[in-house]
């Protein structure tokens, strides 16, 4: 016989068939009710056992952590908060856990810190909170698929390694097989990357776009979903070294088109959550409640988790030019009393977290998407507008996050990114292919990044970008 797995069960009526499951315990009380948990789903399926008809020797392995399976049979819930249990007939311990041991790690039974919990990344998928928001990652993942499928996108894998910094930023790890200590040097004392293993020097990928825009050009729509990497020393809530970023890219489309793009594509993910997250979130809900309790009134959120998700799905995203957000915030209080760590004095200053937060939480609160940025603080690529200083980018900016998603039209004319290419410092002949597409039958195209993980901390709540994804990169942070 197949084991069942608990979400099944759960969902079933009392039929006295006999089933099998396996799953880890979570409690055992009384030497009498066992909470075993399999992953299926955030609830634990209640297995009552007669432990004067076992072995004490099984009972006493029957511990918090271990791996079990139970042949039993479905019958209705004596007790409250589960409409079915099951009545043990037979235990086979699969991996016993060690109580003395389990005592001194985030299995056990008490309330652990998210940072403690960071330390034992290994287990902590073991715990509710991981558990509800690595489900919810997997199926907001499904849904990026689906949005993009149904919507005639081609899904591109964009390469990992590359010779190219796509943003044009510097923020790359370095990719070589030379020997760290003793490599081959040129005639005049640099390293030689000729001699490397592609006879450049390349990286990993900061970002797919200028890959994706290629293709755009052919296929029309596509979207890559991937790891991206940036060496940036950022030690914040917002910021991890490795990262997985959705960029679609979409050939004849300009900045309202792409705007409308992100709007939209962001609504849909929210609604799968709310349609197909239900159990998790509602666990996620009660957690964050929890935690706000802790902090100051003024602090605390006015919305449930669900009430502010559905509240993107509903409402309009304000769209606002950098020149207007700047007028804003330079009228704004904290920037009157100079309440901001960065002060708004000119246009053309490059927008901090407390800004974008500013302007979505305090000004408009709602989703927001700045355009026509200043071209000096940002990318080569971006299609310069006819005032000559401004771009046509975008960002959306979102409540507790800051921004979600950045995007643009691309410059399309040859001689206009040969010129920023230039003024900006960047390479030519590294990117001789990217100018050579501005060749061959240029438009008008349009893409956006949107950081998953950004987008996953929004959706479960969570504070800090390293409890959402399984395994997180940051500066001096690789344990795992
Ligand atoms: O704004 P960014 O740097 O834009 C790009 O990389 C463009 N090439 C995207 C495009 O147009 N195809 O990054 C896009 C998004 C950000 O808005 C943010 O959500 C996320 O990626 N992001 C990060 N997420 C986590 N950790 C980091 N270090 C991030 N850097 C960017
Ligand atoms: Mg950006």
């Amino acid at each position: 016989m197949q084991h069942t797995e608990i979400s099944t069960l759960l969902r079933s009526e009392p039929s006295h068939h006999e089933f099998i499951v396996k799953g880890w315990v979570r409690s055992f009380r009384s030497n009498r009710f066992i909470a075993l948990n399999d992953g299926s789903t955030i609830k634990n399926l209640q297995c009552v056992i007669d432990f004067e008809s076992f072995d004490d020797d099984v009972i006493k392995k029957i511990s918090v952590g271990a791996a079990i399976k139970i042949t039993g049979v479905l019958v209705k819930s004596q007790g409250q908060g589960q409409n079915v249990e099951i009545q043990v007939d037979s235990v086979d311990i699969l991996g016993e856990a060690n109580p003395e041991e389990v005592k001194l790690t985030i299995l056990s039974p008490k309330r652990h810190s998210l940072e403690t919990l960071r330390e034992q990344a290994h287990l902590r998928v073991r715990t509710n909170t991981f558990s509800a928001v690595m489900r919810t990652r997997s199926k907001l993942s499904f849904a990026v698929h689906e949005y993009f499928q149904k919507n005639g996108f081609n899904y591109m894998h964009t390469p990992i390694v590359t010779g190219s910094d796509a943003e044009g930023a510097g923020e790359m790890f370095r990719v070589s097989s030379l020997s760290p200590t003793n490599p081959p040097l040129d005639e005049n004392g640099n390293v030689n990357y000729k001699e490397d293993f592609f006879g450049k020097e390349t990286n990993l990928t900061v970002s797919g776009q200028l890959e994706a825009e290629t293709y755009a050009m052919g296929l029309g729509k596509v979207y890559t979903f991937g790891p991206t990497f940036r060496a940036e020393n950022s030690n914040t809530s917002r910021h991890l070294a490795e990262f997985w970023m959705i960029e679609p890219e979409v050939a004849f489309n300009d900045l309202d088109a792409n705007m409308d793009l992100a709007e939209d594509f962001i609504k849909y993910i929210l609604k799968y959550a709310l349609d197909n997250c239900k159990e998790d979130l509602e666990f996620l809900e009660s957690r964050l409640l929890q935690e706000e309790k802790s902090k100051p009134m003024a602090e605390r959120s006015d919305m449930t988790l669900t009430e502010k998700i559905a509240f993107i799905v509903e409402n309009n995203f304000k769209r606002v030019s950098y020149t207007e957000a700047i007028e804003i915030l330079k009228r704004s209080k904290p920037n009157q009393k100079k309440k901001f760590k960065y002060i708004i004095e000119e246009w053309g200053a490059d927008l901090q977290s407390e800004h974008e937060r500013f302007l979505v939480e305090k000004h408009f609160k709602c989703p927001v998407i700045l355009f026509d940025y200043p071209a000096k603080i940002k990318a080569f690529y971006m299609r310069l507008n006819d005032d000559g200083k401004t771009v046509r980018a975008m960002d959306v900016l979102f409540p507790g996050i800051g921004e979600i998603v950045g995007g643009s039209q691309r410059e399309e004319r040859y001689d206009v990114l040969k010129q920023k290419m230039e003024a900006m410092g960047i390479d030519e002949k590294e990117l001789w292919w990217y100018l050579e597409l501005r060749k061959f039958g240029t438009a008008t195209h349009s893409g956006f990044g949107l950081g998953f993980e950004r987008m996953v901390q929004f959706v479960t709540g969570m504070g800090n970008i390293r409890d959402v994804i399984p395994y997180p990169r940051t500066p001096g942070n690789a344990e795992f």
